[in-house]
């Protein structure tokens, strides 16, 4: 962690307004991803209550919490699809202000996202939508964004299903397209919403391995949601629970799991009981074949 370079202090107010001003060397961390008392309403629905979370330089941070905790509203805040009602984030260091679309869109750039839907353009085929960001942000002649395409094809195991259009894959399949177009671009910053949600154990294996070599590779600073505790545990240097709107346990995988809070270890029982359910009853768990 670098203390002692004199860099911009930036000062944070509500609502994402900040001053800058040139200080002495001081104590920083280097945050890669900064949340700060961020909160959310819909209505009379509170959903995020004072959430905080930093994620370092080149660690990947996983997100869990149950069902409607509010994670996919929190990475939208954090890319600044949603307006925050109060609170701060920032992408590298940079505040990020829902509205400001010229600033939002240079920062996307450095952004390698997955939604939870996939989001795949319907009117375009796979290997267009993979070509996608390289055509938009880079300047690569079409010979080499065809070989990165064909690369990532291969790595999410969709080799031959390149021409296809979204709407002729599987769930699973256009799952893992999309996966192939959020690090085609090798990001500096990958936010993925589920990433292994709804594919079998062997699709999710490889989806895993191939988020902890992207981070050895490219060093990139990785927030991921997932319910599937296994792959978080594989993949996460930090493990953060979402709970009634705030986290309320962020550490290494270790420290996580021996959090007396008594959200984190209801969350762990209720996935190990479900592991123990399905792994009693093999004959009745549902999975789907592991690829074409
Ligand atoms: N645009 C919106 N308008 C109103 N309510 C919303 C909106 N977006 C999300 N919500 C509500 O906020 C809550 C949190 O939603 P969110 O999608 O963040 O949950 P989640 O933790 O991602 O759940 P899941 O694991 O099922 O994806 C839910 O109750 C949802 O209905
Ligand atoms: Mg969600």
């Amino acid at each position: 962690m670098p203390f002692d370079v004199p860099r911009r202090k930036t000062i944070h107010l509500r609502r994402g307004l900040h001053f800058a001003a040139t200080m002495a060397p001081v104590l920083m961390s280097d945050l890669a991803l900064s949340i700060r008392g961020v909160k959310k309403r819909f209505g009379d629905h509170v959903v995020l209550d004072g959430a905080d979370l930093d994620v370092e330089r080149g660690q990947t941070c996983v997100v869990l919490g149950q069902s409607g905790s509010g994670k996919t509203v929190l990475l939208k805040i954090l890319i600044g699809l949603l307006p925050a009602d109060e609170g701060v984030v920032e992408i590298d260091g940079e505040p990020v202000i829902h509205g400001d679309d010229a600033r939002l869109a240079e920062l996307r750039k450095k952004l390698g996202i997955l939604f939870q839907a996939g989001a795949l353009f319907d009117s375009l085929s796979v290997r267009d939508n993979i070509a996608f960001p390289l055509r938009e942000r880079t300047k690569l002649s079409e010979k080499e964004i065809a070989q990165k395409v064909e690369r990532a094809l291969s790595l999410v195991r969709l080799a031959g299903h390149g021409h296809k259009f979204p709407g002729e894959l599987s769930g699973g399949m256009q799952k893992r397209a999309a996966f192939a177009r959020a690090v085609v671009l090798e990001p500096k910053f990958l936010l993925l919403d589920e990433p292994t949600a709804g594919l079998d154990p062997t699709t999710t294996e490889l989806i895993t391995d191939e988020l902890v070599a992207v981070k050895t590779t490219l060093g990139s600073t990785t927030l991921a949601i997932t319910y599937n505790l296994q792959s978080a545990f594989r993949m996460a240097d930090t493990i953060a629970l979402l709970h009634q709107g705030r986290i309320v346990a962020h550490g290494p995988p270790n420290t996580f799991k021996r959090d007396p809070h008594p959200a984190v270890q209801r969350f762990l029982k209720d996935w190990n009981e479900r592991e123990d359910a399905a792994a009693a009853a093999p004959a009745q768990r549902v999975t789907s074949a592991p690829g074409p």
